[in-house]
């Protein structure tokens, strides 16, 4: 495929336009370097090793995932820094968690002291060390312990537990990556960034050194980065972008597109051949890339329904679709083609997809 253009590929095709994630990538970690954090990138919205490494050699050395299994991946692509975000609980995950730590410098999240105790009965045996972070609830109220003394006593007891070694703090504010309002996501995320940080005061008081305070998402990370006492931030929908979170946040562009393909024409719709089984329709409806006046009315397993007025779609013609929501999108495909000024440059396999271990 490589070197062909866009109209001698079969479809539906899932599309990742390189040009386009490089000028995220530069904007992003560009921002970081200026305002003196770290930007570390989700996997999770990713999945795919040849699109991490090739992250990798343009600046983004440091990746965060969901699951243990996309930071296998990870580190089978050479990514050396890999934080699971999440709280890793079962006893049959202890084995492969201790095999990671020994290939890379790996952090995972806590959030109660039974399972910082499981951890390191787990890492002192295999004879490991993992990075730890205490997971704080900066408002979304999911994960983690609330801001304030909770954490102080975490902290002193995975200070003192062999196999782990204390790196600090996240505080994710997922609530409010979508809100529109920036002016009232702004204030509500620094409210949580306060209590996260004087949460990192306490612990400090506490005579436990904080390395890492992290944070935010694509949503957020103008008011995270440069917050003081924040060291990183987080986002991951930034490098491919979607239409739900580009109304919000559009100095990123949408590189993710989904090919396909018209396969059927009425006077005020067509349709085109690839549906809610290649489109992920979670966040709601995608957009057609280009044609403003082409509304997505309907997506159904393996059709997706475009209206307009005086439409000229034939039968044949491509269309991109952009998702609302790209990390379930990229979750629904096996293989992605990296494309450049409409010609084929790479095509990468999507390793984590499918994959929830
Ligand atoms: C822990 C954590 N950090 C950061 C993010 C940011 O991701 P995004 O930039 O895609 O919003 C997420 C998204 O779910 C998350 O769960």
């Amino acid at each position: 495929m490589i070197g062909l253009p866009l109209t001698a590929l079969d479809s539906p095709q899932l599309l990742l336009d390189l040009d386009v994630i490089d000028a995220n990538l530069k904007r992003m970690f560009g921002a970081g370097k200026e305002r003196g954090v770290n930007v570390r990138t989700h996997f999770k919205s990713l999945k795919c090793g040849g699109l991490a490494r090739y992250i990798h050699e343009r600046g983004g050395a440091t990746f965060l995932c969901a699951k243990l299994n996309e930071a296998e991946v990870l580190a089978g692509v050479g990514i050396r820094d890999i934080l699971i975000a999440n709280q890793i609980v079962s006893p049959i995950k202890m084995q492969r968690l201790a095999e990671l730590a020994k290939r890379v410098k790996l952090t995972v999240c806590v959030d109660t002291e039974a399972n910082i105790d499981q951890l390191s009965k787990a890492m002192s045996a295999a004879g490991v060390t993992l990075g730890v972070l205490i997971e704080v609830d900066v408002g979304m109220a999911r994960c983690g312990v609330l801001p304030g003394e909770a954490a102080v006593g975490l902290a002193q007891r995975i200070a003192r537990s062999p196999g782990l070694r204390f790196e600090g703090l996240q505080g994710y504010d997922g609530h409010l990556q979508l809100m529109a309002d920036m002016g009232e996501k702004r204030t509500k995320c620094l409210q949580g960034m306060e209590q996260l940080i004087g949460t990192r005061r306490l612990i400090e008081k506490a005579g436990v050194a904080v390395n890492t305070v992290t944070g935010a998402g694509t949503g957020t990370w103008e008011f995270v980065a440069g917050f003081p006492g924040v060291t990183e931030i987080q986002p991951g929908s930034f490098v491919l972008m979607d239409c739900a979170y580009h109304a919000v946040r559009p100095e990123f562009g949408c590189s993710l597109s989904i090919l396909a393909m018209v396969m059927s024409v009425s006077p005020k719709w067509y349709v085109l051949d690839a549906g809610s089984k290649a489109i992920s329709k979670d966040f709601g409806m995608p957009m057609i890339k280009g044609h403003a006046g082409e509304t997505v009315t309907r997506l159904s397993e393996e059709h997706t329904k475009v209206e307009g007025e005086g439409m000229l779609a034939k039968v044949g013609d491509l269309r991109e679709v952009i998702p609302a929501h790209c990390c379930a999108t990229m979750n629904l495909h096996r293989q992605c083609i990296a494309v450049r000024a409409g010609k084929v440059e790479a095509v990468w396999p999507i390793e984590a997809s499918g994959r929830y271990d």
